[in-house]
């Protein structure tokens, strides 16, 4: 699974650079950009991670990679079933390596056995009622051993199976993958996105601790709102989080 209509045509290698979602933002600023360009970097010099965090990544060890398109048949009030396709694409790319289980931990990380292998950080720009263009940047550790210990859990390729990849050859492969999940996207194929995301949730119905704000309570995930709201049931009731408004306990 290599060869792509259109993702990854426009590719954009560069050895260092602060951030790939940045290059692309300033590409996006001088003019139109194809769909599916991609922005590879062995160097990320200030990653940015979601809710405003730095995206730690050794240099030439990762893949540090951001893809340019125009979903501008989706509104405003759809972006969360971009969301899915994209964390969707990065769980199936890391399943043709890892002999375990992965899992999308809500809204989009990448989860193996309670570690984060991979991040995503999805930047759109709304134009009246529509997404005329997305950044979608991928952190997705491969080679890298040792972890600065600022970070919770996370693993890699290498740490989890043994093996090194050339990470170009990753990123061409994973162009495919995001394209396959991009057209499901574009046909408006929103129950299939739904289900595969809702199956693939880390945690999906199993009793396990959550925290908002101080208080820890013992809750169980059974899916997410068309807003991308986390639905949780909780001592015989139903409750829909937002991002910010709840972590998991791990
Ligand atoms: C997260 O916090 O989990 C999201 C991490 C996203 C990191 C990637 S690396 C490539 C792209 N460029 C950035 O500056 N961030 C994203």
């Amino acid at each position: 699974m290599t060869e792509t209509l259109f993702t990854g045509k426009n590719f954009v290698e560069l050895s260092t650079v602060d951030s790939t979602n940045n290059y692309a933002r300033q590409l996006l600023s001088e003019g139109p950009v194809p769909d599916g360009t991609v922005v590879f970097t062995h160097t990320q010099t200030a990653g940015r991670g979601q809710q405003g965090n730095t995206w730690l990544s050794e240099t030439g060890k990762n893949l540090t990679v951001s893809f340019v398109f125009r979903p501008d048949f989706l509104e405003p009030t759809q972006q969360f079933f971009l969301n899915m396709a994209v964390a969707l694409a990065v769980k199936d790319f890391a399943e043709c390596f890892v002999q375990e289980e992965v899992k999308i931990k809500w809204p989009n990380d990448i989860y193996v056995n309670d570690h984060k292998l991979a991040g995503i950080l999805i930047e759109n720009t709304i134009s009246g009622s529509k997404i005329s263009n997305t950044i979608i940047g991928i952190g997705f550790n491969v080679n890298q051993e040792i972890f600065s210990a600022e970070l919770k859990n996370p693993t890699s390729l290498y740490l989890l199976t043994g093996m090194l990849h050339n990470l170009k050859s990753l990123a061409e492969l994973l162009c495919s993958y995001m394209e396959k999940y991009y057209l499901q996207l574009r046909q408006l194929h929103f129950n299939f996105l739904d289900r595969a995301y809702t199956e693939a949730l880390y945690r999906y119905q199993q009793t396990h601790e959550y925290k908002k704000g101080e208080q820890v309570f013992r809750g169980e995930i059974n899916g997410v709102s068309k807003e991308g709201k986390l639905i949780v049931h909780s001592q015989g009731k139903e409750h829909r989080y937002s991002f910010k408004e709840i972590e998991y306990v791990l």
